[in-house]
């Protein structure tokens, strides 16, 4: 297999990665670096895998229609896996248009690039985040996803109809994967787990939204990665899958756990619940399951000290650089 990887530079692109060589496929990984947090942490999980043969890396942007075109013909590929985005919910509050640029017009040039070549094969990056405050609970594939409570939610579902008119009309085989906050190292430093754990260990306070209530699934990354994997496997056509964890998770749960692996009590300052945020995440996961046979191994309880063990050697002993 040759994948162009994009967003290969970030965190769940750098597991991927690190997997797809384990099994001799061939990557080119393209990725703009941009500064949505350090690109230092960026420019480390690029050269994880700098010196393996079948991995290059490109920096250059998917909204580049005439860069991705020229990357998919020079390394004749035949799978694209897409997740380079603007990514979070509560900063699309506050520049939508480039949310709207990025993941949509993004995800549009490399739809172009891919009928142009004659890449068929994608797989996509999209979100719990689409199903809003669904009112059935755990979410469905099936559920109406058609009220997104933030830009970044709006973006990913409007991504994902355009990949499917695509199938429609040029034959794409589609999967677009449904991501459930996703957790472990090399996380995003501005995800809740980092924030909270870099936080506590320093004995800072942390910002708590809402009452500690709100539910979130949490998805381990060996988990998330291996989603990926089998759908590169088994799926064809057009699908929609959630890829979610073993459990759902309240805030306050999450925060005893991170207490508990870090041997530290947290300082916690309470704000109200922000603009865009979902009350509750929860996947269903029967359709993953009879269609790839996706199944979830890791528990909240083990991800956690996992997660902390590794900030605390990565880290905090080596900054970035
Ligand atoms: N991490 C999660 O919990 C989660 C949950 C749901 C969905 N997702 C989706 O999974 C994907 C990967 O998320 P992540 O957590 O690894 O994020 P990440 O920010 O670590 O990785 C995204 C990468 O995309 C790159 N990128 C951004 N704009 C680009 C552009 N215009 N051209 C080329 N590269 C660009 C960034 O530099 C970054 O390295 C994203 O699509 C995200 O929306 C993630």
């Amino acid at each position: 297999m040759r994948i162009l990887l994009t967003g290969a530079a970030g965190f769940i692109g750098s597991h991927l990665t690190e997997h797809l060589l384990q099994k001799e496929a061939f990557v080119i990984g393209l990725d703009n670096l941009d500064n949505q947090y350090d690109p230092a942490l960026k420019r480390r999980n690029v050269r994880l895998f700098q010196h393996q043969p079948n991995y290059q890396f490109l920096r250059g942007d998917i909204r580049d229609q005439s860069v991705v075109e020229a990357v998919l013909q020079q390394y004749e590929c035949d799978t694209v896996i897409h997740l380079a985005a603007q990514t979070g919910v509560r900063p699309s509050v506050i520049d939508p248009a480039l949310y709207f640029d990025v993941n949509v017009t993004g995800t549009l040039s490399l739809l172009e690039a891919m009928r142009k070549t004659g890449v068929r094969r994608l797989v996509m990056a999209s979100s719990s985040s689409v199903y809003g405050d669904s009112i059935r609970v755990p979410f469905r594939e099936d559920d109406c996803a058609d009220r997104p409570l933030s830009p970044y939610a709006a973006s990913k579902r409007s991504a994902e109809l355009l990949s499917h008119t695509y199938h429609h009309l040029y034959g794409f085989q589609v999967a677009c994967l449904r991501f459930f906050t996703v957790y472990g190292p090399r996380q995003r430093p501005n995800m809740a787990i980092s924030q909270f754990t870099e936080r506590i260990l320093n004995r800072l306070p942390i910002t708590l939204y809402g009452d500690g209530s709100t539910v979130r699934e949490y998805t381990y990354i060996d988990d998330t990665i291996s989603g990926i994997v089998q759908v590169l496997n088994t799926s064809r056509g057009f699908d929609v899958l959630n890829i979610g964890g073993l459990e759902t998770v309240s805030l306050l749960k999450l925060v005893q756990l991170i207490e508990q692996s870090t041997g530290e009590k947290a300082l916690i300052d309470w704000q109200p619940m922000q603009p865009g945020d979902v009350i509750q995440t929860s996947a269903d996961l029967n359709r993953a399951y009879d269609q790839i046979a996706y199944a979830p191994s890791v528990s909240i309880e083990e991800g956690i000290p996992r997660f902390v063990n590794w900030y605390r050697q990565s880290v905090v002993r080596q900054p970035f650089g």
